[in-house]
């Protein structure tokens, strides 16, 4: 008796023994994966390519950033600012459009980077003449703090298509990286017009149909003033782009591949702004429920980007669809053409 009551115990503890170590081994290997998935980079962890800039220490950032996280949380004191060294730096990259693109998506994106640091606000200050009025100093002040090794990124869509914006940027740092996030012309156009008719909505004003104002009446064309139509013309703003950065300073994002397969879009941004790989499978996650992927910065920390973000547009007439892919057509081509990337656009 006393000798079964033993065993049953020696067995009870073994039990307990082997799950002890089954918890262990598995947060090893959990530990162990994500080093797998995010790992130190010792080969390639050098920023900015052959240019022999010193060691890049992702690692440390990948720490820090947790830090920054929660000093942006609270108010960052200037004794923190200067314990840290951090510092507020003017961006080495601008997401300069195009509206409905999915410009927050890359941003944010981007933003799992561990040398990476986001402007969080559009700050609109080279296409608002008021803000570009108060000058850089105005411009560096709103950015976030980082350490001097990250990169900061903003993005404002309205730079894209604003006149004024490319020489401004130019006189900034003629050699800033420039990225443009594309969707396929009329799907854009239409998202486009419905952002604009939900702002309408809530304030219960009515108003046109897309049709109506992507067409117009008394020629039966396409209504190139319309704004959403214009904003889609590509090639036509690019082209402005152009009389001030050669074209190895712009990287395109297919945005309708970001949406659905993001990983090798995001590893082409990687590439284009010298950074290790360091965005993985890992950091990206389907969420079914939305339809979207989110965004996961490591085990305790994810997000997810807002739900407006997936609208429904409304019914366009097929014809309507037919006549603007066709209006569009040529200027895509052009734009392949310039670019060097096809997207294979109807
Ligand atoms: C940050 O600063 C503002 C204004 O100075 C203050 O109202 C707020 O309580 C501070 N927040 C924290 C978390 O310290
Ligand atoms: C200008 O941008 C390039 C590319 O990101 C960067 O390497 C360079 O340091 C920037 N120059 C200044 C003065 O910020
Ligand atoms: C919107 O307009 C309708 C019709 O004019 C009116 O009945 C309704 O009260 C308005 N709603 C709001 C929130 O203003
Ligand atoms: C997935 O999306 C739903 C609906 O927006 C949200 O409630 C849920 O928290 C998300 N799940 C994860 C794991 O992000």
């Amino acid at each position: 008796m006393l000798f079964k009551q033993q065993a049953w115990l020696r067995q009870k503890l073994l039990v307990l023994g082997s799950l002890a170590v089954g918890s262990l081994l598995y947060l090893v290997a959990r530990v162990g994966s994500l080093d797998r998935l995010q790992p130190i980079c010792p080969i390639e962890g050098r920023f900015g390519g052959a240019r022999g800039q010193a060691e890049f220490p992702l690692r440390a950032l990948q720490f820090k950033r947790g830090l920054l996280h929660e000093f942006r949380k609270g108010n960052t004191s200037k004794e923190q600012v200067r314990l840290h060294d951090l510092v507020q730096q003017l961006p080495k990259a601008i997401i300069i459009g195009v509206r409905k693109g999915g410009t927050r998506a890359l941003l944010e994106m981007l933003n799992l980077h561990p040398a990476v640091v986001k402007a969080s606000q559009e700050i609109h200050f080279f296409d608002n003449d008021e803000n570009y009025a108060k000058g850089i100093e105005w411009y560096r002040k709103k950015m976030p703090f980082s350490y001097p090794q990250q990169i900061t990124i903003e993005k404002s869509p309205a730079y894209f298509i604003t006149e004024e914006v490319p020489e401004r940027i130019y006189k900034m740092n003629s050699s800033i990286k420039l990225l443009i996030i594309v969707r396929e012309p009329t799907t854009r156009a239409i998202s486009d017009y419905t952002q604009v008719l939900e702002g309408k909505e809530r304030k219960n004003k009515t108003y046109y149909k897309f049709e109506k104002l992507a067409i117009d009446s008394n020629t039966c064309e396409v209504n190139t003033k319309y704004k959403a139509v214009r904003t889609s013309i590509y090639t036509k703003h690019l082209e402005r782009w152009l009389k001030y950065f050669p074209i190895e300073q712009f990287h395109i994002v297919d945005g309708d591949r970001l949406i659905t397969e993001p990983l090798p879009e995001l590893q082409l941004v990687e590439k284009f702004l010298n950074l290790p790989p360091r965005i993985s499978q890992y950091n990206l996650y389907f969420n079914a429920t939305r339809g979207f992927y989110c965004l996961r910065f490591n085990i305790i920390f994810n997000k997810c980007l807002a739900g407006s973000k997936g609208r429904i547009h409304p019914e366009v007439d097929p014809s309507v669809i037919t006549k603007l892919r066709k209006f569009f057509h040529p200027f895509n081509q052009k734009f392949y053409q310039i670019t060097g990337r096809t997207l294979n656009w109807p």
